[in-house]
């Protein structure tokens, strides 16, 4: 069996800003209110000719700048993203062409905010399996094309971003500890697009497509679902909470993140957020936090992470990796 390494990071966020301020001028909400329950302060948002591919590109872009690792020679390319430019081509496929990538097997992964930790699981086992030697794993959301602005239960919480990572075969230091994911379906109807079909009740013909969410449902689900998810991590790795040195949820909140800390017993100290000036970016939201920890010095080569998404499915799971 191979082992698999993360060798290399590069994000990306859109220019534009939305505050809470520009929110309290589009729907009847406050800065209080916003900060009292999400901790958000602002988010990126794309411009009109700024797509999930176009921000892919530019996060492939600055990791190859910050690693100086090439591209050109990945046998996979995997993008997890619930807000591709078209259902096809993939995101994925646009990635081969920019980058002129010759020698690839490309694809879209959907899992909705989960897309992060479910990309990982599955590029570390194309490479522990042997079928693959090097990964481009992109994860990229416009859920800001998807929001509904009159809606002020959702278009408080969404931004933009990208990142990229690239995992490698490497037997010396391997990343990968643990791996767990879990589904429950039924829920997947608090939190969904509409798309050709309209609502999940009625499963009729429908073309407009915006993000339709039952919050407290899925806050209620997320805080019971990760403590026991997180245990099972542990179990599996053999470890215990002092041997992790940074907590990295999806940042779709954070008092929900406070109160999965307040469960588990992690430090809210010890945990990486991307929550505040980001808001909910979905699957990029981890490594965002991630891109954050470095640039602020805290998260270091060797230190051993926990990093948890969740989201539409309802999807989540979970891994522990040596940075
Ligand atoms: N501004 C002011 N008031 C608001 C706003 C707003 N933006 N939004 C809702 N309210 C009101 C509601 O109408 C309600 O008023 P009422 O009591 O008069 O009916 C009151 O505030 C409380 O509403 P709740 O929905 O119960 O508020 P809650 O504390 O649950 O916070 C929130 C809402 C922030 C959405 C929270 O439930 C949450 O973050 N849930 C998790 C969502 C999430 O993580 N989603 C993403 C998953 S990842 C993915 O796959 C996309």
């Amino acid at each position: 069996q191979s082992k698999a390494r993360i060798t290399a990071l590069g994000t990306h966020v859109p220019e534009k800003r939305l505050t809470n301020e520009d929110l309290e001028k589009m729907v009847d909400t406050s800065d209080d209110w916003i900060v009292q329950r999400t901790g958000m302060k602002e988010r990126r948002i794309s411009a009109e000719n700024e797509f999930a591919s176009t921000l892919a590109f530019k996060a492939i872009e600055n990791l190859i700048k910050q690693s100086q690792k090439d591209v050109s020679d990945v046998d996979c390319i995997i993008v997890s993203t619930s807000t591709p430019d078209y259902t096809f081509p993939s995101v994925a496929s646009q990635i081969q062409k920019h980058f002129q990538i010759k020698q690839a097997g490309a694809m879209d992964l959907n899992a909705a905010c989960a897309g992060f930790t479910y990309g990982l699981h599955v590029a570390n086992g194309l490479i522990s399996s042997g079928l693959h030697r090097k990964i481009l794993f992109v994860a990229t959301e416009t859920l800001s094309k998807i929001t509904d602005y009159t809606d002020r239960t959702t278009c408080i919480l969404f931004g933009d971003a990208a990142a990229a990572v690239l995992v490698e075969r490497d037997e010396e230091t391997p990343s990968f500890i643990a791996s767990h994911m879990g589904t429950f379906g039924e829920g997947g109807v608090h939190l969904y697009r509409t798309n050709l079909s309209t609502t999940m009740e009625e499963h009729s013909l429908n073309t407009s497509g915006k993000i339709v969410q039952n919050g407290r449902e899925i806050y209620k689900w997320a805080s019971r679902t990760l403590p026991t998810g997180i245990e099972e991590l542990l179990q599996q790795a053999g470890l215990d909470f002092d041997d992790i040195d940074w907590f990295v949820p999806h940042s779709a909140n954070l008092r929900m993140i406070e109160s999965i800390c307040e469960r588990t017993g992690f430090s809210i100290e010890k945990t990486l957020t991307s929550v505040e000036y980001m808001g909910n970016t979905s699957s990029v939201s981890i490594p965002l936090a991630l891109q954050k920890g470095i640039n602020e010095g805290k998260l270091k080569n060797g230190d051993t992470l926990l990093v948890y998404g969740f989201g539409g499915g309802l999807t989540h799971a979970g891994l522990i990796i040596t940075w």
